[in-house]
């Protein structure tokens, strides 16, 4: 239970095939939450091979298959190493990386929504989470800024947010149907509820493992 109120956080990790990271990540991690006496649960959600790589269903799928008392959640990359993130909960979307040595301890673009972002339950809700249809490397993250401003809230940005980024090979594959400016004009006059997202997120768990500290899942999309 944290110290400070009695919310529940659902930490979610994509992940695939980045096992250096992970180890470092997930040690790493539950120590610094319980540093800030904050009550989580560590989601590792592992793509299986064959179809490129989806961050955003991979958050979904967190989210579905998380504890029902998980009323916030974190989006995390496991390359993202928090050296002073505050990871307590907030109602309104915000975003927890505002200064990543990836992009010399700043933003990339001032919208940048990416890394590590922070999301009520409600707020999922509200927006269906994320699009299942970014396959692929990027705008997912832009995809899910523009939902939640689209849905009437003001997105926040919590400093300092400063963050390690651990130096990896750069992978910008793209394997979609349609790109960033179709899929954000889709947003232009929108009034309804997202069609795509947390309730049409098809996948099976294949293989699931528990620890009192975390749980992996293994999932096909
Ligand atoms: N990721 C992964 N395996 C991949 C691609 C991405 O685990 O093959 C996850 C991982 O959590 C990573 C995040 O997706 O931190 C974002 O991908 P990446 O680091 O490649 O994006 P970048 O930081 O280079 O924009
Ligand atoms: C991509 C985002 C990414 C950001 C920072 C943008 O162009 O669409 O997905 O997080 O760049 O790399």
């Amino acid at each position: 239970m944290s110290s400070f109120d009695n919310h529940k956080l659902g930490l979610i990790v994509p992940y695939r095939d980045r096992a250096e990271h992970i180890r470092q990540f997930l040690p790493y991690m539950l120590s610094y939450l319980a540093k800030q006496g904050i009550d989580a649960t560590i989601y590792v959600v592992e793509q299986e091979d064959g179809t490129a790589f989806n961050r955003a269903k991979l958050l979904n799928i967190g989210v579905l298959e998380a504890e029902v008392d998980c009323d916030y959640f974190v989006m995390h990359d496991v390359d993202m190493i928090p050296v002073d993130v505050d990871y307590s909960y907030a109602a309104a979307p915000t975003h927890l990386a505002a200064a990543a040595s990836q992009f010399n301890y700043s933003l990339p673009f001032p919208q940048y929504f990416g890394g590590i972002t922070l999301f009520s339950r409600e707020v999922l809700e509200a927006v269906n989470g994320y699009s299942n249809q970014y396959w692929g490397w990027g705008c997912e993250d832009d995809d899910m800024a523009w939902r939640c401003a689209f849905a009437g809230y003001s997105l926040q940005r919590r400093f300092p947010g400063r963050v390690e980024s651990i130096r990896h090979e750069t992978v910008r594959d793209k394997d979609r149907d349609l790109n960033r400016e179709q899929l954000h004009a889709q947003y232009a006059n929108k009034v309804s509820r997202n069609s795509d997202g947390l309730d049409t997120c098809q996948y099976s768990v294949i293989h699931r493992d528990e620890t009192e500290e975390r749980v992996w899942l293994k999932v096909s999309l």
